[in-house]
């Protein structure tokens, strides 16, 4: 199994791939056909999911990841350790890492060493840090004591 961190995908990764999947399941992507879905574990063990959500006005589409986090964030949930991103065809063989935007997304409820699991529908594809993904980035520290 591919990985680019020490331990690799935790015991509750089996998991968080089932939700994730699920919601790709759901994807709501007519425009891009390209389905995703997310799930996150917060550290009280919590486990929300979300889908990528598009609309006919093209820029008020919204990914799975930004999805799972407000699922979370409604939910009381402040602390991410561990997430999961699916996306694409089974063999497809690309990586569906977060975009940008998402990655600044989950850096704000993530520390730098959070993995992401870069999966598409058959399972596991890599796993990247955060702080590979976003490096030197800016985060709630930056505004501490504000
Ligand atoms: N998408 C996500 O949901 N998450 C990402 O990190 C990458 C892109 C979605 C947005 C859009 O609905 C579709 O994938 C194609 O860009």
């Amino acid at each position: 199994m591919p990985t680019d961190t020490a331990g690799g995908p935790s015991a509750r990764f089996d998991a968080l791939f089932a939700a994730a999947l699920a919601a790709y399941r759901n994807a709501y992507a007519p425009y891009s056909k390209f389905s995703v879905g997310a799930a996150v574990l917060t550290d009280d063990g919590r486990v929300f999911s979300g889908c990528n959500v598009e609309n006919a006005a093209y820029p008020q589409g919204q990914c799975a990841e930004a999805t799972a986090l407000g699922r979370m964030a409604s939910e009381g949930g402040r602390r991410i350790v561990e997430a999961v991103v699916i996306g694409g065809t089974p063999g497809d063989g690309l990586l569906c890492t977060p975009c940008g935007g998402c990655r600044q997304r989950l850096r704000e409820f993530g520390a730098p060493d959070l993995p992401i699991h870069v999966c598409g529908p058959e399972g596991l594809r890599r796993t990247a840090t955060l702080e590979a993904l976003l490096p030197l980035s800016f985060g709630p520290d930056n505004l501490a004591g504000r």
